[in-house]
């Protein structure tokens, strides 16, 4: 585990301004609680850090929008999300909030240190306000027609229709949404963090010190270093907040993303006395998990804030999961487009594990993934129940019908090769699992896990006690060996579980009459684990079929929630089918997968974005025409598939070799067209 001696893991602090869905899960806080409850098995030293971030613009309008205090709102959001990661087993050691007392002294005192050193500019600008409700106006809050697609209800940041990402000065006949009026431009005074001067400590640290972090994590960095750092502001015009803690500062608070990730600190100092051990010591691996959109906020402003203000270590790995989205679109929290984790734990009584499982099998870990009701329904019935449960329960079953429901002696004398090689394969699984665990691989490393419960059941099928048992006097030995076995497998398969399924764990240590303390990492791989001669409860099912009705339901309820559009777009024709070709005018066009390692704009080229791709063998540099549709940022990390055998061609100077293959619908709405799963990069396309 490193020349660590204790840990310091966060997860996210989600907004305290809705309840939280299994995005939120897959995106960080599933991933942070294995983790965590891996090192707990090991007996590291480790703490683990959550809460709600409470504060910001979105806060305040949603309260002046219901008429409540901002107070009001969180209050109610953080009890809400704490209860559903409570149910969902997601076991922080503090769960705080960043409206506590102890976060506004911490934050503002991280922001005093950082002033008295001087490291701050001071600079006056213009900015939108609306004198009806008398606040300033943050970009999101001003709509207004597009410049360039006149859709009439654009942001004053970006333009949904067309995409095209905007400044509120662009804005044709600006409005406030607040209040419908006119916004009008006010100075005012902020205090801005010159993050340029951070940009020789940030590329040695992460470029040069990290080339081990995430492929989506490090390339999203290095496209923002690559592209310049600026200043930014570290406070805004506003009353719900941490006041500037300087004299002339009135109605001035810290930024929200200044704030937030302070809050970790300020949880530790909550959760412990000794909270400077984790945070000030070199030999704490402090490491962030969240989900892409937090990347630049953990990788690049936090850690120039934890470098300016001194002191503390910096993250040791961010492991950012992308995106997962539900039934093929992504999740939309406007339009109600989510499966919320307070209707999970109602609807699916009992089986946070379920969730937990399927969450974890299909983590968004390298692209976004997609969750289907589909997909819970098949990874249930066919791995948890066909599989894993099965293979418990038979040994159970099995164990009481042919060994008076006691663990069996096992008899030396009558060892064979298949039980050298059960136990072969579980100290083989045990060590996959740990390399996955400790390189933050949880897919695979669940993978395995269930694999050794595949291996379990071909072992009971190879050995067919019930077959045995048919002469019973003679094959009593064989059949204890063979029960033995498989009981002392099924106590490991509950370790190994654990980080995982806790819940399931629980159970199987109840059924075997084990004390919690059994889950210990270091017990993994033990063929002692229940005593012989013990009586062992009756077997319970730890999974059960889900049926197809339960999942409609769930699909009905998804759709039947859907917020509609106020206007239904307008149906575009369907584009005519090209006329038909051979086979060998196919054959011809070499289609490779290919992995995005940098994307940058192009200057002067609204549409293009300027990549470079690995495929393998080697990488390409391609222009692309997708610039209006994503950011570079939102590029980095995904996996595409490139017309890799296309003769080259020079755009804005730039030589392309390749296209890469995009899907369009009617609206104009563009996707990459990339495998459904993780492969190899250079991988052919068939
Ligand atoms: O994206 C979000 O939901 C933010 N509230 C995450 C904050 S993480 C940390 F900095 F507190
Ligand atoms: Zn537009």
């Amino acid at each position: 585990m490193g020349n660590f001696n204790r840990y310091l893991i966060t997860a996210a602090l989600p907004y305290a301004n809705g309840p939280v869905h299994i995005g939120h899960l897959a995106g960080c806080y599933i991933p942070a609680d294995i983790y965590v409850r891996y090192l707990r098995a090991k007996k590291a030293d480790v703490k683990f850090i959550g809460g709600t971030d409470e504060h910001g613009v979105p806060i305040t309008i949603k309260a002046m929008k219901e008429n409540v205090t901002p107070q009001d709102i969180v209050d109610k959001y953080h009890k809400i999300i704490y209860d559903s990661f409570t149910d969902m087993g997601i076991s922080f050691d503090i769960f705080s909030r960043t409206t506590k007392q102890i976060h506004h002294e911490t934050a503002a005192d991280f922001f005093k240190t950082m002033y008295d050193k001087g490291l701050f500019e001071e600079k006056e600008s213009e900015q939108f306000f609306d004198e009806e409700k008398n606040v300033f106006l943050a970009d999101r809050y001003i709509t207004g027609t597009c410049p360039k697609c006149s859709n009439p209800n654009a942001y004053g940041d970006q333009c949904e229709k067309c995409g095209s990402s905007l400044s509120p000065d662009e804005l044709i006949n600006p409005r406030s949404t607040l209040s419908n009026a006119v916004p009008v431009k006010r100075k005012t005074k902020h205090w801005y963090m010159p993050l340029q001067n951070y940009e020789p400590f940030l590329k040695e640290w992460i470029l040069e010190g990290h080339k081990e972090w995430k492929n989506n994590v490090y390339g999203q960095c290095k496209s923002w270093l690559d592209s310049g750092l600026q200043s930014r502001a570290m406070t805004r015009d506003s009353n719900w907040g941490i006041k500037v803690p300087l004299p002339d500062a009135e109605g001035k608070v810290l930024y929200v993303w200044f704030d937030a990730p302070i809050g970790y600190i300020s949880a530790t100092k909550e959760l412990t006395e000794n909270w400077a051990d984790y945070w000030c010591k070199e030999d704490t691996k402090l490491v962030h998990f969240i989900g892409k959109d937090n990347i630049v906020f953990h990788c690049i402003i936090f850690p120039a804030m934890l470098k300016a203000h001194g002191g503390f270590v910096l993250p040791e790995n961010v492991p950012a999961n992308e995106f997962l989205n539900i039934e093929g679109e992504k999740v939309s929290t406007s339009r109600n487009w989510a499966v919320w984790v307070h209707d999970y734990v109602k609807d699916f009584p009992d089986q946070q594990d379920v969730l937990r499982y399927v969450l974890s099998s299909t983590a968004p870990e390298t692209k976004d993934n997609d969750f289907t009701w589909k997909d819970f329904q098949q990874r249930n019935n066919s791995e948890l129940v066909d599989i894993f449960s099965n293979f418990v329960h038979r040994t159970m079953i099995l164990m009481h019908k042919l060994c008076g429901g006691k663990v069996p002696v096992y008899h030396q004398e009558r060892k064979d090769d298949r039980d050298d090689a059960l136990l072969a394969g579980l100290l083989a699984s045990k060590q996959k699992i740990e390399d996955s665990m400790e390189n933050f691989r949880f897919r695979e490393a669940l993978a395995e896990v269930i694999d050794v419960a595949r291996q379990g059941n071909k072992y009971l099928q190879d050995k067919e006690p019930w077959i045995l048992a048919r002469n019973a006097e003679e094959n009593q030995q064989l059949i204890d060996n063979c029960l033995h076995m498989c009981l002392q497998l099924t106590a490991n398969l509950a370790i190994l579980a654990n980080p995982f399924l806790p819940f399931t764990a629980k159970k199987i240590c109840h059924m075997l009459k084990v004390v919690d303390r059994m889950l210990e990492w270091e017990n993994a791989g033990s063929l002692k684990l229940v005593s012989v001669g013990y009586s062992l409860r009756p077997p319970e099912y730890l999974f059960a079929k889900i049926d197809d009705a339960k999942i409609q339901e769930q699909i009905a309820k998804l759709h039947a929630g859907l917020v509609k559009p106020a206007a239904a777009p307008v149906e575009a024709p369907v584009k005519e089918m090209k006329a038909e070709i051979q086979f060998d005018d196919f054959a011809k066009i070499d289609l490779r997968v290919g992995t995005i390692l940098e994307a940058e704009k192009v200057p002067k080229a609204d549409k293009l974005l300027k990549l470079l791709v690995d495929i393998g063998t080697e990488k390409r540099t391609v222009v692309s025409g997708i610039a209006e549709h994503f950011t570079p940022e939102e590029v980095v990390g995904k996996q595409v598939t490139l017309v890799a055998n296309l003769a080259p061609r020079k755009m804005r100077g730039i030589e392309s070799q390749g296209m890469i293959l995009m899907a369009e619908n009617a609206a104009g709405k563009l996707v990459f067209v990339n495998p459904d799963a993780a492969v190899d990069a250079g991988s052919e396309v068939r």
